[in-house]
């Protein structure tokens, strides 16, 4: 099996989509389509869903895998996220990426820090923007860049993060980015946990009660018919029993608009959770139908 190409460098990267473009064409695929799944690394099962769906709507997949300094806040550990290239190119290569694009800080910000930043207005100050601030502006940006680098059909999110989901779609429609974003549904533990990089860093008892997260939606869905408040009401008391489980927020969005439903609310919604699980912050979220 060989593996993908790893580039590590702009020009790189740029030619060695060129290349993967003329050889599709050499082998009779006109305009070939190219899909980017832009990643921090420390791949998992759900990387992985969305390297086959991008070899699903595309020809040639390109992975990326970059931490990117600007989307963590100043108490935020970035010496502590997990970097595992070898490990992720091999992962990569059983899932048929054809190209890696892992850059250093230096090839992204060779100036440092850009000056220049996307802002996403309203929706990203609130929630995972209102805890971790500057986080959306950071991934606005990098994407942006990746988007401009690697110039794919299509990039590919995973559901999980849905507020960076909701704010990538934002920024695709309002700068007339020429690609379509796909969205994959979130890959889940057997005992309900969704897939993270950051569950690596639970210890074995936050890790059972890290299953409290995805309790919680449950929760929320059973209680759904009831409305708005009676659906928070249910998630916050199943979230009370877990003692290692520090909540954040609980919190229930129109899906069109992410901003929070009113109890007269009626219809689907997106219920998010985020956490604090024996010093690890983890999110999630599902929709319900509320009644
Ligand atoms: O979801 C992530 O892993 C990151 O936010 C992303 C989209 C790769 C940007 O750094």
């Amino acid at each position: 099996m060989t593996g993908p190409v790893v580039a590590s460098d702009i020009d790189a990267i740029r030619d060695a989509v060129r290349t993967a473009r003329a050889d599709a064409a050499a082998r009779g695929v006109a305009d070939a389509r190219v899909a980017l799944v832009p990643t921090m690394g420390a791949l998992h099962a759900g990387h992985l869903a969305l390297v086959q769906r991008a070899r699903e709507v595309a020809d040639v997949v390109v992975v990326s895998i970059f931490v990117n300094p600007l989307q963590f806040g100043q108490a935020e550990d970035l010496a502590a996220y997990p970097r595992t290239l070898e490990s992720d190119v091999a992962l990569l290569a059983e899932a048929g990426a054809d190209l890696v694009f892992a850059p250093t800080e230096q090839v992204m910000y060779p100036n440092g820090p850009t000056v220049v930043r996307i802002t996403g207005g309203p929706v990203a100050s609130q929630l995972e923007g209102a805890s971790r601030r500057g986080h959306f502006e950071g991934v606005l940006t990098v994407v942006a860049k990746l988007l401009h680098i690697v110039g794919p059909d299509a990039v590919l999110f995973g559901r999980k993060d849905a507020q960076q989901v909701f704010l990538v779609q934002q920024m695709v429609r309002d700068l007339d980015f020429p690609v379509t974003v796909e969205v994959v549904d979130t890959v889940r533990d057997t005992d309900g946990l969704a897939l993270s990089s950051r569950n690596r860093r639970l210890g074995p008892e936050a890790r059972i009660a890290a299953r409290a997260l995805h309790g919680a939606l449950e929760a929320a869905a059973s209680a759904a018919d009831r409305g708005v408040d009676a659906t928070i009401a249910a998630a916050q008391a199943s979230l009370m029993g877990e003692p290692l489980v520090a909540l954040d927020y609980f919190a229930i969005v129109d899906p069109g608009t992410f901003q929070p439903v009113d109890d007269g609310y009626r219809g689907p919604a997106r219920v998010l959770v985020a956490a604090t699980v024996g010093g690890t912050r983890l999110i999630d979220n599902d929709t319900v139908v509320l009644g």
